[in-house]
């Protein structure tokens, strides 16, 4: 596990961007593994302007998506696909039918996981995954208890994080407690990881993350597996560390 620490969430962003940029004027077709959350958006704003700039394209790509909530279809304002195509797709070169997103609307929820796997490795798997980190230590929506083995599958949410994540719904609007999912056997299957982390509140999971043993109880600790794996960290997050 490399570990790169930053001073604050915009260099993080920058050097984030970076490795993303890098790797597509290596291989344009590349495979990438693509997360939501508030951490990847000035990393996307960054692509977004590369992509404009001519420094790199997107024509060749295929991404996966590490999750969605179970309950919500593609057009729901909520859904992880509408947040990728607000923050990210719309304003690229991609072609949207190479973006994949599990299926929230999915009437066979456990057929439409396998059939995720599937479509991974038909695009002959993930080149680099981008993950952020729940307080909790979650990667993707594996939640403390995952297993370090698990594939794309549903998963319930535990109450830290709908807690966490209760700020993108409204008061009385419907928030899902079921998710789709990535597994953590699925995120280290990708060729290279970069984890993001920014903020205080990110501190103890980082540390339990590089410190801890590995443990199902703190799932981002199963990426101490993984043979190229990158925490890009600001101080605050870093914070914990010895
Ligand atoms: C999102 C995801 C989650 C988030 C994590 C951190 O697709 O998989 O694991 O990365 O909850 O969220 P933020 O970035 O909002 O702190």
């Amino acid at each position: 596990m490399q570990i790169v620490i930053l001073k604050d969430s915009v260099e993080v962003a920058a050097y984030g961007a970076n490795i993303f940029i890098k790797q597509l004027q290596k291989k344009a077709d590349s495979v990438l593994g693509l997360a939501t959350g508030s951490t990847p958006v000035s990393l996307y704003q960054q692509l977004i302007a590369a992509n404009k700039a001519g420094e790199v394209s997107f024509a060749k790509v295929t991404s996966f998506n590490l999750d969605e909530y179970l309950g919500l279809e593609g057009a729901h304002p909520q859904s992880y696909r509408y947040f990728m195509n607000q923050q990210l797709f719309d304003h690229l070169d991609i072609d949207t039918a190479n973006t994949f997103v599990p299926p929230g609307d999915a009437d066979d929820p456990i057929e439409a996981c396998e059939r995720y796997e599937m479509q991974i490795a038909a695009a002959g798997g993930i080149d680099i995954q981008l993950l952020g980190i729940g307080r909790n230590g979650h990667i993707g929506f594996n939640e403390p208890s995952s297993g370090l083995m698990s594939r794309t599958r549903v998963k319930t949410l535990t109450k830290a994080t709908i807690e966490d994540n209760a700020r993108f719904f409204a008061t009385d609007e419907y928030q899902p407690h079921l998710s789709i999912t990535m597994g953590i056997g699925t995120i280290l299957d990708a060729k290279k990881v970069v984890l993001l982390a920014t903020g205080e509140a990110k501190a103890e999971a980082i540390r339990a993350t590089v410190e801890g043993a590995l443990s199902a109880s703190c799932p981002a600790s199963a990426l101490q597996l993984h043979r190229d794996a990158v925490l890009v960290l600001d101080e605050a997050a870093a914070s914990q560390l010895s």
